[in-house]
């Protein structure tokens, strides 16, 4: 069976009819990670959603394959337990749950199994090691009062204990100072390997230089409209959008 992420001719409108995305085409390959760059605006973000399972849009066409199985009929917490992963870019605020509890829940429930305190502590011990996080952190209520950087580096923790097949990042740099991005960076590169794959988000070059894309994708008006290697991303940074813009116009 296909090792990848597909995404296949994607066609997604919101309710008033507008279409968002139209027609995109991504292959993520396990043990790749690809990186998805555009204007403000173009549907990187809707795409992440629909991905993990997002019931307010309306896909009206095209297809989501994990491993050559679709989950265009799975709802959200089904699609996390065939692997998928995905980190919002304005994460949610739980008011009385626990960091720690709420990591075990949604580790149980990926697995459709307990997990034993003891395993549980192990996988975070290791995680909170390599972001350079201490414990306390594991005792405050999920997102309620983290600073930007803190709602970053914990979604970067939740990746580490769910170990997802794929993930989608979305704008996981926004918000971080330098020394945040690089330990972020180092999260990522830590799950770096066979039996992984990732779509990141972004607006800058610069979490490039961290975290090394095998592909880097181009997305204007819901559709990608170019991909190549690490060099887009500087090409990008240099030029700015208004080439690429050219080709959506030119893609029709
Ligand atoms: N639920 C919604 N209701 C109305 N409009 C929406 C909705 N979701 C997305 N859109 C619109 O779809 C377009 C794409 O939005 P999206 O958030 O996917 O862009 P993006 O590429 O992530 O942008 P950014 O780089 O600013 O994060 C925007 O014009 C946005 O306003
Ligand atoms: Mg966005």
């Amino acid at each position: 069976m296909a090792n990848q992420l597909e995404i296949r001719n994607l066609h997604a409108r919101i309710e008033s009819g507008e279409e968002i995305l139209k027609g995109v085409n991504l292959v993520v390959p396990k043990g790749e990670i690809h990186a998805v760059m555009g204007p403000n605006g173009s549907g990187k973000s809707t795409l992440a959603k629909i991905v993990a399972g997002d019931p307010s849009y309306e896909v009206t066409a095209g297809e989501i394959l994990v491993d050559g199985q679709s989950v265009m009929e799975m709802e959200a917490d089904e699609r996390a337990r065939h692997g998928l992963f995905l980190a919002f870019q304005y994460p949610v605020e739980v008011p009385g749950v626990t960091n720690a509890n709420f990591l075990r829940l949604a580790l149980q429930a990926k697995l459709g199994q307990d997990v034993s305190v003891m395993e549980f502590y192990g996988k975070l011990q290791k995680a909170l090691q390599i972001l350079e996080w201490d414990e306390s952190i594991l005792t405050r209520y999920l997102n309620d009062g983290f600073s930007g950087g803190e709602k970053k580096r914990n979604e970067i923790l939740q990746l580490m204990v769910l170990e997802p097949t794929y993930a989608i990042l979305d704008e996981t740099d926004s918000g971080l100072d330098i020394d945040a991005l690089k330990v972020v960076s180092k999260g990522v590169n830590a799950m770096r390997g066979p039996g992984f794959g990732a779509v990141l988000i972004t607006h800058y070059q610069r979490l490039l230089n961290y975290i090394t894309p095998d592909v880097v994708h181009v997305m204007v008006e819901g559709k990608i409209v170019t991909s190549g290697g690490p060099e887009l991303a500087l090409k990008l940074e240099e030029q700015g959008y208004e080439w690429v813009k050219g080709l959506a116009v030119a893609a029709g």
